[in-house]
């Protein structure tokens, strides 16, 4: 029998995670106890550290449910979400590039027509986003699926608020030459949530809690890897500091404003509107 010592301690615990039956939970399983091993004798955690942490993992999970996706947000701050698309949607140079997918996407989202009004009612200047959707070689991708979600003019998404329609967020299609055209309105820079353990610890920090104006997007069509991404406002505060890492140059559009008057999807709007064209270059998926 081998005794535990501090010393020994790592090794063992490695050796056990060593048997999982699959070799990837093996791989990850022992390096996880390598690195928080490590982690432990790095800072000498204390057993109220400990204990203080243990209590944040509860509160995280706790305050968690099918819309509030505390976990994400956590990942989202440290760095971590936007590491692991970096790491795992290596595109080529002249795709569109992929950001984080946040906390706040919700599956199922209505289907709306060309032009259709994903705003709906609410409050806030109208915004038409248009261009196309293409591949590296500039083919139009018909059929491509545009999920698009935002914050209102208050900086909340649907999954913060107590509603059971769906609110600034659809799908939309790309017609057969590629272009797509969505109706909302111009999105603000708002605040990550901070009444929960993420916002606790950010504020016990001098990071910025505040992500840059931006409209959400997943992309997916037949063929193609799906993109999940954003379009940021040009010019909009926090560009530079987005608390989750998300932005990037290739993603800043302009949003220009616009006077009464015909609208991209072949209306016209009665009040002064914003408008920004990006066309999208989705990635073709790798030969199998
Ligand atoms: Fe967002």
């Amino acid at each position: 029998m081998q005794l535990v010592t501090e010393d020994n301690i790592t090794a063992l615990a490695q050796q056990r995670w060593a048997t999982a039956k699959d070799p990837r939970t093996a791989e990850l399983m022992t390096a996880l106890v390598r690195h928080l091993h490590d982690f432990a004798r790095e800072v000498r955690l204390t057993e109220a550290e400990w204990t203080a942490a243990i209590g944040w993992l509860t509160a995280t999970g706790q305050i968690s449910d099918a819309k509030r996706e505390e976990f994400i947000l956590a990942s989202d701050v440290l760095g971590l979400s936007m590491l692991v698309v970096q790491l795992n949607h290596r595109f080529s140079p002249g795709a569109t590039p992929a950001t984080v997918l946040g906390p706040f996407h919700v599956d199922g989202s209505p289907e709306l027509g060309f032009g259709g009004d994903m705003s709906d009612g609410v409050a806030g200047t109208p915004l038409y986003l248009t261009g196309t959707v293409r591949s590296l070689d500039g083919t139009p991708v018909a059929g491509a699926v545009l999920d698009v979600w935002q914050a209102d003019a208050d900086g909340a998404y649907e999954a913060q608020l107590d509603v059971d329609e769906a609110r600034l967020r659809a799908k939309y299609r790309a017609r057969e030459d590629g272009a797509y055209c969505v109706r909302t309105i111009a999105p603000k820079g708002y605040s990550i949530p901070m009444d929960g353990p993420v916002g606790s610890l950010v504020g016990q920090t001098g990071i910025s809690h505040f992500r840059p104006a931006h409209v959400h997007f997943l992309l997916t069509a037949d063929g193609f890897e799906p993109l999940i991404t954003h379009l940021f406002q040009e010019g909009a505060e926090y560009l530079d500091s987005d608390v989750v890492f998300g932005t990037k140059q290739e993603l800043v559009v302009a949003f220009t404003p616009r006077e009464p008057g015909p609208t991209p999807d072949g209306g016209t709007c009665a009040v002064p509107w914003t408008e920004a064209r990006y066309d999208f270059v989705l990635q073709p998926c790798a030969p199998r």
